[in-house]
Parts: structure tokens; sequence; C-alpha cells
């Protein structure tokens, strides 16, 4: 008999596991995992420091969050997206977006719904709903364009549909959502009453000329949606795992409600120190985005030495590239091949399909460029083995 609970037996390792091994085994250049290889701000740091030594700071936050977090996501919503979010009601801090993702569907989905979920996916939200005994739903962004087809979306949904996630900047493609992409899924929502679970976590990663909408700022979008973001992509500080989710009072009570016997309350110190780091002025965040438009660029430049094929990112620090034109073989075996032959990890991209859908991925694998310029640089020189 099998020691597993059903309800985890069929979660796989991560692929990273593998990726980072292999990477060390060979030395590889890592462009695997989406964490900055540079550390957080300084100035962010030094605050880390100043409230760990305030002394007041390091027992139990309240299980919400502090009431200096909760404020700064509400005035950060109202800088950047003209939301009024009530700071004690509508906000709950919550141990990284994994956890708000988790919390979100168990607060928020019964046993037996859909949930619908866009493919390719970051690796989380699967799992999650099938924890909460749910079924997920697949609709899937197909190449080059990474869009869905509007009547494949409009068939997922059905009388027992009562979430949809929506990921946007999206993780793994790059794509940020347009105006009407969104105005199809809001208006469908409506039309059969779901709750959106919207994933922002790269709200501030776009680049110019796009730029990030969140769907709760859609008309009657507000009422039906939880938006979740995190400090670890905005302030590169993705070991300190501080997320949270904002919407309208009673679906924040249901997310909150899972949440206290999830984690209860998320690091104290941390919290202070966030609160100080989204109220930073918005050259902080123009600052940001240009950083990774340098970054994006290496890597770009990288991929076309190579003969790779791609999509422009329009967010996020992560590419799909194409290696048909350089290599024929599953993306595994591509990953591998790239691992021991040209020294660079990438990230091939079965863990973001169901089965159904995995062949939409063939010929393809995902780079992160959130690293340093000179292992940017380094990568190029790499790739040109690809060739010989
Ligand atoms: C789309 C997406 N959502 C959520 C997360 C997790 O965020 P956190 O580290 O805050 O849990 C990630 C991290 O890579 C992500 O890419």
């Amino acid at each position: 008999m099998s020691s597993s609970a059903q309800r985890v037996a069929t979660f796989g390792t991560t692929i990273f596991t593998e990726m980072n091994q292999l990477a060390q085994e060979y030395q590889a250049l890592n462009l695997g995992q989406g964490k900055p290889d540079f550390d957080t701000p300084s100035e962010i740091l030094q605050q880390l420091i100043h409230f760990l030594q305030t002394g007041q700071h390091n027992q139990y936050a309240p299980g919400p969050g502090t009431p200096s977090l909760r404020k700064a996501v509400a005035d950060h919503a109202a800088r950047f997206y003209d939301l009024t979010i009530d700071p004690l009601e509508g906000v709950v801090v919550t141990a990284g977006a994994t956890e708000a993702i988790f919390a979100s569907i168990l607060g928020l989905v019964d046993p037996g719904d859909e949930v619908i979920v866009f493919e390719p996916f970051y690796d989380s939200y699967v799992p999650d709903i099938i924890m909460a005994n749910a079924t997920p739903v697949y609709v899937p962004l197909y190449p080059p364009d990474w869009t869905f087809d509007p009547d494949e979306l409009r068939a997922a949904f059905s009388k027992r549909t009562r979430a949809l996630i929506i990921n946007t900047p999206q993780n793994p493609t790059g794509r940020v959502f347009t105006h009407d992409e969104l105005g199809l899924i809001a208006q469908l929502c409506i039309e059969h009453d779901v709750t959106v679970i919207s994933d922002e976590v790269y709200e501030h990663l776009y680049f110019a000329p796009v730029a990030h909408t969140p769907i709760a700022t859609l008309p009657g979008m507000f009422e039906r949606t939880v938006t979740i973001s995190s400090a670890g992509k905005l302030f590169s500080a993705t070991g300190w795992k501080v997320g949270w989710v904002y919407g309208p009072p009673d679906l924040v009570a249901a997310v909150g409600r899972a949440h206290q016997f999830i984690t209860f309350a998320v690091h104290h110190p941390t919290q202070e120190t966030i609160a100080y780091a989204l109220n930073l002025p918005d050259t902080y965040y123009s600052e940001f985005q240009a950083m990774y438009s340098a970054k994006r660029q290496l890597m770009m430049n990288a991929l076309d030495a190579a003969g790779l094929t791609y999509r422009v990112p329009e967010g996020t620090y992560f590419l799909l590239a194409n290696y048909n034109d350089v290599f024929q073989g599953s993306p595994m075996e591509f990953a591998r091949h790239m691992i021991r032959k040209v020294g660079v990890v990438c990230i091939p991209p079965e863990s973001f399909y169901s089965e159904q859908h995995a062949h939409i991925g063939k010929g393809y694998v995902r780079f992160a460029f959130c690293k340093s310029d000179e292992m940017l640089e380094q990568v190029q020189q790499r790739l040109a083995r690809l060739n010989v």
C-alpha cells in the first residue's frame, strides 16, 4: 500500500530539481529557474536589517498582514491602477503568491467545481485545483503569438465553472493580455458568474509600448476578482516569500479564512520592509523596467545569434524559444543537449502543460533572463556552440 495520499500521488518532482543538478554537474549557466542571480536593492536590505533590530517585529504579525503592508498594497493599487481598496478588509498578506493562489482556490472553489486555466501555466495552479478536489479545464494559448481561440474559451465555460485563473504578464510565454482579450474573458466571467483569480506577480515587468491592465479594473470585474501579487519579482527578493491578495471584502474574507489555517501569519520584519519598498517613488518602478528591458535585449541577441526563434516577450523575465531550426528532438532532449554540449540551462515546457495539450509546447524551451548582464553576454558566446 502506498503511503502517499491519492490527492498528491500524481505530483512529480519539479523539473527544476533535475535541471539544477545537471547545471551543477556541467557548470552550466542557469537560465532555468526564475530567480535573479543579483541581490535585492541595498536600500531595501537596509530596511530589513532595521526592522529586525527594532525589537518589535520579531513575533507573530497579525494574521491578515501588518497594517503598514496592507495600507501599502492599497496605496499601490490606487497609485498605479486608480483602484480603491480597503486596507483592512480588502487585503490579505500571504507567504508569496504561491500561497495566495492556493488560499484563493481553497477559499473560493468547492469540491466538484471547475476552474478554467490557460496553458502553458505556472506550475502550481493545477496541483492547487486538484488538492481542492476541483477540476481544471484547460484553454491553450497557441504559438507563435500565444493567444487563445475565443471559441475554445467560450466552450470551456459550463454550469460547473466556479473560477478562472489568469496570469498577465504571463509566465512562461511573456505575453501581456490585450484589452480585447481581457474584455472577452471579463464578459464571459460576468455572463457565467465566475470568480477571477488574477495572478499579477509580474505587474511591473512589461515593456513599452505595452502596458499592464489588471482585469479588476474592467467594468463589472472588481467585485468578482481577487488580484494576487508578490514582492519576490518586483524587489528581486524571491527568497522572502511575501505576497498578497486584494479585492472586494467578501472574496478577500474567504481567502483569509483559508490563509489563517495555512500559514496564519507571514514573516513580520519582511512585511514592514515590503511596505517601505512598495511606497518607493515611481522612479524605482521605471528603473526596474529599464533594467529588464536591457536584459531582454541581451537575451534576444543571444538567441538571434544562435538561430532560435521566439515571439518578443511583452512582459515577465521569461521567453519561450523555438529550436526547430537548429535541433531535432523533444524539448527534454534539447534541454539536456543544451546543458551538456552548450553549457546553458533552459526549461522544457512539459510541466507547464496538461497531457492533453503538451504537444503544443513541442519545439519550445523557456529561458529566464533575470540574470546579470555578464551572464547573459556569456550565454551569447556559449549559444554559438549550437551551430558547430
Ligand atoms: C506566474 C507566477 N505566479 C506565482 C509565482 C510565485 O510567486 P512567489 O514566489 O511570490 O510565491 C511565480 C514565480 O515564479 C510565477 O511565475
